[in-house]
């Protein structure tokens, strides 16, 4: 999106002085594409400029927070596409860039890219019907932004690799008790949580908000960096492999893979 185009796949509002931006690709649950990461990230640093705003939320809809990153895009890469194209860091890591709080407000599925948007935030409130999971081994790749860095800092190992090697989904109480989420709240009153919540923030010194968010990351994020940075490498070859092609393939035409393991 350029700084004066409309968004098309998310939509951006105010509440007082939080920042809302609500993905909205509902036939796709929220699958996330290079149009809808571009918009995403020019809305978050619209306000983070701008200085009525103190607080951000992220959104998705009753049934997807999102899906993933959109594998019918996907689907068609190569390794020297994504690699040259810097596919990920290019725009999905500008929410890294931004200084003032960022909160996920999950309901429904929050899987791949989707789990890994909502951990990029600064904390998740989720629905009673949040489903989190990194199903990429599913389709023949890997986590690739950020997933098997910042899941296992946030539930630890055991629970980590469980989730990235079985590709399995946590309900939202197994993601409260594990430490993905700050707090579960029924569905219908998720908003109004989170929007409670950001309010609050609201209220204190934006100073000293932007420097606790800033001072809790340096103690989250020892390190992160370099993990990320391999994890991008090895994502990116994925996209070399046969069995990419082959379990994206799967999924779009509704059948089971068949992986060759090359
Ligand atoms: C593209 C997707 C999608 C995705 C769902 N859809 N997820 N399209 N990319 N990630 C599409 C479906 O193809 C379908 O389109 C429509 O959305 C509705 O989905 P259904 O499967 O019919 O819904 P349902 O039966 O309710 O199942 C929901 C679901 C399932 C369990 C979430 O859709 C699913 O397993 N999705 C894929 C989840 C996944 O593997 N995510 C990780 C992606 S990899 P049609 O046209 O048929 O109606 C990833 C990499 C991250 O995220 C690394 C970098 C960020």
């Amino acid at each position: 999106m350029s700084e004066t185009s409309t968004p098309e796949l998310i939509q951006v509002s105010t509440q007082g002085r939080v920042g809302i931006v609500t993905l909205n690709r509902p036939k796709q649950l929220n699958a996330l594409n290079d149009q809808l990461m571009d918009e995403l990230g020019a809305a978050l640093k619209a306000f983070d400029a701008d200085d009525n705003i103190g607080c951000i939320v992220i959104t998705g809809s009753e049934k997807a927070f999102a899906a993933g990153a959109d594998i019918s895009a996907m689907a068609k890469y190569n390794f020297h596409e994504v690699y040259k194209g810097d596919y990920i860091t290019r725009n999905w890591e500008t929410i890294r860039s931004i200084r003032k709080p960022v909160i996920a407000a999950v309901a429904g599925f929050a899987l791949g890219g989707g789990c890994e948007l909502a951990m990029m935030c600064d904390f998740i409130i989720a629905a009673d019907n949040a489903k989190f999971g990194q199903p990429e081994i599913k389709i023949g790749i890997i986590p690739g932004a950020g997933g098997t860095q910042r899941l296992p800092r946030a539930v630890g190992k055991a629970k980590a690799m469980d989730m990235v090697l079985t590709g399995r989904m946590m309900d939202a109480t197994e993601a409260e008790r594990a430490g993905l989420v700050s707090r579960v709240v029924p569905l219908n009153q998720l908003m109004d949580e989170t929007q409670g919540a950001a309010l609050m923030i609201c209220e204190y010194s934006l100073l000293s908000v932007m420097a606790a968010k800033e001072s809790v990351n340096r103690a989250f994020e020892g390190s992160l960096s370099d993990g990320v940075m391999f994890e991008r490498r090895l994502f990116h070859a994925l996209f070399a492999t046969a069995d990419q092609k082959e379990g994206m393939d799967a999924f779009l035409n509704k059948r089971k893979a068949s992986f060759s393991h090359s």
